[in-house]
Formats: C-alpha cells, sequence, structure tokens
C-alpha cells in the first residue's frame, strides 16, 4: 500500500507541473491558453509558439511520464513485498495514470490542464519498452496523423487502443488493465472538444498557418 501510495503520489505530482504554460509565460511573455486551441501541450505550443516551443514542451512533458515510470520502477523494487496483492505491472500502471492525472487534472491550473498524450507515451516507453505493443500505439499515432493531419485524431484512436494492448499484455490481472482503461478514458474525455470539431470538421491541422 505504500508502494503505491508513494508512487501514485509523486507521479500526480509531477503531472501536474505545467511546462507548456511555464514556457509560454518565461520564454514568450504569455498564456497559451489563450492563443490556439487553449491546450497547454505539445501540438498548440507548436502551433501558436513555433518548433522549438513544440520539442521543448513535448521533451518536459515527456520527462514527466518518463520520471513517473522510473519512480514506479524504484518503489517496485524497493517497497513492494513478494507477496503483495498489487503487482509490479498495476504498480507501473499507477506511475503512468497518476502523472497523467495529475496532468490533466493539475491542482495549479484549478484542476485543469492538458490532454496526456506525451505524459503518457513518456511513461508507457518505460512501463512498456519498445517492445511491439508501443510501437503498435505509434505507428496507429503517426499513419492517422500523416494521413489526416489531425493530432488529435491520432491522439484519440492511440488512447482508446491502449487499453486492448494493455488487456493482451495483462490479461488476469484487472486492476492493471482497469488502470490503462481508466486513464486512456480520461486522455479521450480530455479530447471532447477535438473530437466534437472533427465531427464537425472544423478541427485544426497540423500544417495550418501560425495561429495568434
Ligand atoms: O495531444 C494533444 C493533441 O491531441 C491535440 O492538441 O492543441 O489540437 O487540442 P490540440
Amino acid at each position: 500500500a505504500i508502494a503505491v501510495l508513494i508512487t501514485f503520489v509523486a507521479s500526480f505530482a509531477l503531472g501536474s507541473v505545467p511546462w507548456g504554460l511555464i514556457i509560454s509565460r518565461v520564454f514568450y511573455h504569455t498564456d497559451i491558453r489563450a492563443h490556439g486551441s487553449g491546450n497547454i501541450g505539445t501540438t498548440n505550443a507548436m502551433r501558436t509558439m513555433g518548433k522549438k516551443a513544440g520539442v521543448a514542451v513535448f521533451l518536459l512533458d515527456f520527462g514527466k511520464g518518463v520520471l513517473s515510470g522510473l519512480i514506479g520502477i524504484a518503489c517496485a523494487h524497493f517497497l513492494l513485498p513478494d507477496n503483495a496483492a498489487v503487482s509490479r505491472d498495476a504498480l507501473l500502471a499507477f506511475a503512468m495514470a497518476g502523472c497523467v492525472w495529475g496532468h490533466i487534472f493539475s491542482p495549479w491550473l484549478n484542476f485543469h490542464g492538458g490532454k496526456g498524450i506525451a505524459v503518457a507515451i513518456g511513461a508507457l516507453y518505460v512501463t512498456f519498452g519498445f517492445v511491439p505493443a508501443s510501437v503498435e500505439l505509434f505507428v496507429i499515432f503517426a499513419i492517422l496523423v500523416l494521413a489526416t493531419r489531425y493530432v488529435s485524431l491520432g491522439s484519440v484512436a492511440a488512447a482508446a487502443a491502449c487499453p486492448f494492448i494493455a488487456a493482451f499484455l495483462y490479461w488476469g490481472d484487472w486492476l492493471t488493465i482497469l488502470l490503462y482503461l481508466a486513464a486512456a478514458s480520461t486522455v479521450v474525455w480530455a479530447h471532447r472538444g477535438n473530437i466534437k470539431r472533427l465531427l464537425d470538421g472544423t478541427e485544426r491541422r497540423i500544417g495550418d498557418p501560425k495561429e495568434e
């Protein structure tokens, strides 16, 4: 229980650091939430502040996910007893979900925040590793984004596919599968505005002119 608590709280705290907002404030003297889609993530950073800002926000958010995964691994190693009710995979899923929820419901932003893609990628690459499962998610994302230029479509599809991959990898470990399902559902929910715009045909595409 202590391993779960430490992993979850530390990952949530890490996830809650709103890098997109910090970069926009410190380097561009503006609030990214007032521009483009209003999101604090990589896509909107690139759209409104340019490539350099986009890459910086991605790496920092991705880094939050990686660190959360590493905290989960450390807690599993040092704090999880051999006969624990919670598996190592579940503990890593708590790290991923904690970071994603901290990012989407950041206490620093009145429990608002980003959409969780970059942090989830960071956490997933630490927990899944470069196995076919994580490559599959990336391929789903990349094909859709390249084919349609809608980043959000790739994001939503990859998030929706994630619990199926978790079910395949962790069949029988219901807590782990449930955590992936819950985190992925939150990511899809965070994209509700994008989904509406995709259906309306008004969603922004990458390569559109830079927005103010
Ligand atoms: O991960 C965020 C992306 O899927 C959508 O970003 O700014 O277009 O809402 P945005």
